[in-house]
């Protein structure tokens, strides 16, 4: 009989041949910014927990209660459900509503908004789950070059932008992409680490965007996500969009977990983020690195040596692995440094060291 798996296999092949083949490391945190890293001892200068909050003793103790059960709409549904989204609603003045991850979120708003006959406009640089959401509502699509609000054609019935891109750190200036169409920001890295009260970039600059999208599993130290709209859009969301309606509810715990996190997502903490993200960057910048990046996402380009440069980054203790294609375009991989509220000077200096010598090595 021929090899029933022969083609998976090919492509297995196929990936480890172009350096591609992706492995999972076993990750066993031991405080705000250290983890074993398979076994290993290592400074984490790689995580989204900008907060340091994910160890947190609070979000810990949180974590209780049963499984998801079912869809919220069956008897997926909790209190600690209810007392998130009233949190998420009064946070970020306009109700709220939970997705599972921010995966979900974002298939779930963009497959509701929009759809055939209409045109999204998105960010060429935009995450994979806008890419996804767009590809599914059906509507027409176009592509802006990275940051070109003036691109962004009079026909558009609605725009996408993430307010501090995963990948380049970046922060673009949400005036400009405001218009007759609706504007859906995706505020993942931005919620709790950004602006006033945590409420992010639009709310730092000013704007109201029609659509946000916002998660728990990155400065809030949970995990799930949240989307912040008009009444009308809560009440398509509960009973059209798939990813709400067709997946188990997030686990009572993580709903908990998250309403302390939001809590204890203190101006304090964003200060300490913004103080070390500071160092981090002006320390790259002055050993020779190519930084991107305005705020607590610190890329530092590598090209081709992307992964001896992260190999010789694990060999000092600093874990912050590679980013490659497709996660980024061919020729602009990086390492993506991360800056947390809880890493020390000492801690800092020690990363810039690790990346002048690593950057150095031949
Ligand atoms: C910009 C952006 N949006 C959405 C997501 C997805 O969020 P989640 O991890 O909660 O699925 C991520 C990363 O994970 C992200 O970087």
């Amino acid at each position: 009989m021929a090899d029933r798996y022969a083609r998976l296999r090919a492509r297995v092949d196929g990936l480890e041949i172009a350096g591609l083949r992706r492995r999972l490391r076993v990750v066993e945190p031991t405080s705000a910014t250290n983890a074993r890293v398979d076994g290993r001892e290592m400074l984490i200068f790689c995580s989204n927990d900008y907060l340091g909050l994910s160890a947190h003793p609070d979000i810990k103790a949180a974590f209780v209660g049963g499984g998801g059960n079912s869809a919220r709409l069956v008897s997926g549904n909790r209190r600690a459900h209810e007392a998130l989204e009233a949190a998420l609603s009064e946070t970020f003045g306009r109700p709220a509503t939970l997705f599972p991850s921010g995966y979900a979120a974002n298939l779930g708003l963009y497959t509701t908004v929009v759809g055939r006959g209409d045109l999204a406009v998105s960010d060429a640089l935009n995450h994979a789950s806008i890419i996804d959401g767009l590809r599914l509502s059906r509507a027409e699509r176009t592509i802006l070059p990275h940051g070109d609000a003036a691109a962004i054609p009079r026909s558009a019935t609605l725009v996408a932008t993430e307010t501090c891109f995963s990948m380049d750190g970046d922060i673009p200036e949400l005036q400009a992409w405001t218009g007759a169409h609706w504007l859906a920001v995706d505020e993942a890295h931005a919620v709790g680490a950004l602006g006033p009260q945590g409420r992010g970039v639009a709310a730092a600059q000013g704007i109201t965007p029609d659509f946000v999208v916002g998660t728990l599993g990155k400065a809030y130290g949970a995990a799930g996500a949240f989307v912040i709209g008009p009444p009308e859009l809560r009440e398509l969301l509960v009973s059209t969009a798939r990813s709400f309606v067709y997946t188990t509810a997030m686990p009572e715990g993580v709903a908990a977990a998250a309403l302390v996190g939001l809590k204890l997502a203190s101006t304090e903490r964003r200060e300490r983020l913004c103080a070390n993200a500071y160092r981090l960057r002006r320390g790259l910048r002055d050993v020779g690195a190519t930084v991107l990046g305005d705020a607590h996402i610190i890329p530092v380009l590598t090209g081709a040596r992307t992964m001896e440069v992260a190999a010789r980054l694990g060999d000092a203790g600093i874990f912050a692995p590679g980013i490659r294609f497709p996660t980024v375009p061919r020729g602009h991989e990086r390492i993506r440094l991360t800056a947390c509220s809880e890493h020390t000077d000492a801690q800092i200096d020690r990363c810039i060291d690790a990346v002048a010598r690593a950057l150095a090595a031949r």
